[in-house]
């Protein structure tokens, strides 16, 4: 039986990942901050884990390998947002978002590898995001880790091609989660300037509609996971591929201006 390590596995892509993984006969570790199992069954061990502290990490892999044995997959999901201009944010909340959406994959990605390359085998997935290739304004530090999360598994994966470990992106759109209501932080810097546009954002986020369900990601998760190819990136869902086709066609000067008269309204 395969084994799936999931980050952020408390709420929306993390919590639907554990449902369809263990609904599959997987053993799944569900990692959250805050542990609780809301009735899942046997083949899921529910563990303590904020991928911001590095004895945690280990702790986690440790009592992972010895519930499951070998972990094969690791899904990075666990991440949070940013709504506000770029010079709205504090030093101290630049640094929180960049140790979490980052730094907390990498170092997790870092404790299971050693021992995924000495099986020569593994699958590592990475939860990025449409905007890790479409930047969204006043939600720029956001975008700017899932630029990192995208360039740091692109070389992931040239450095891992000659092995059996497979690399992934997982690039979702708006997706219905805890993400837009919860998952959101507003910049410390109060700047009138941007204030409106600002309220504005959250309001047409908070009433949208057309969100993806979770469920629809993790299917994506289950193709990255089990489809044995190379492939790197994997569209969360058809309109996250349809706006990723547009960003790789289109223009720089007629991209940026679609975005731009959006921003505007
Ligand atoms: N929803 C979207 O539209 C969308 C689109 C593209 C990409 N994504 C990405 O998808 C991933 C999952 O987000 P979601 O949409 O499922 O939102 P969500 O429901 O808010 O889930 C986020 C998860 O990350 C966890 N988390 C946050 N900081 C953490 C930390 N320091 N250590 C461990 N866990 C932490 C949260 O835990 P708590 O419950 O403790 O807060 C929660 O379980 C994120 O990486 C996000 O960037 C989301």
């Amino acid at each position: 039986m395969k084994t799936i390590f999931i980050t952020g596995a408390s709420s929306g892509i993390g919590k639907a990942c554990v449902d369809l993984f263990s609904s599959k006969g997987w053993n799944v570790v569900a990692a959250m901050r805050n542990p609780k199992n809301p009735g899942w069954p046997d083949n899921v061990f529910v563990l303590k884990l904020d991928v911001t502290i590095r004895k945690e990490i280990s702790d986690a892999v440790r009592k992972a390998e010895e519930k499951f044995g070998n972990i094969d997959v690791l899904l990075n999901n666990a991440g949070f947002g940013h709504v506000g201009a770029i010079e709205s944010f504090s030093e101290k909340q630049m640094h929180e978002i960049f140790r979490t959406n980052v730094f907390g994959l990498v170092n997790l990605t870092n404790e299971v590898l050693p021992k995924m390359r000495k099986r020569n085998r593994g699958v590592i997935i990475n939860v990025s995001s449409v905007v890790g290739k479409i930047t969204s304004p006043l939600s720029g530090l956001y975008c700017a880790t899932k630029y990192a999360v995208e360039s740091i598994s692109e070389s992931l994966w040239h450095e891992l091609s000659g092995t059996n470990i497979r690399v992934k992106l997982v690039e979702p759109g708006f997706t219905k989660s805890n993400f837009h209501s919860k998952s959101m932080v507003r910049g410390d810097v109060k700047i009138p300037f941007y204030e409106g546009r600002i309220e504005k954002k959250m309001q047409r986020m908070l009433s949208f509609t057309g969100a993806t369900p979770a469920e629809d990601v993790a299917e994506a998760i289950f193709s990255a996971a089990t489809d044995a190819s190379k492939r790197l990136r994997y569209p969360g869902d058809k309109k996250a591929k349809f706006q990723l086709w547009m960003r790789k066609v289109l223009p720089d000067c007629i991209f940026l201006r679609i975005i731009n008269r959006r921003f505007r309204r």
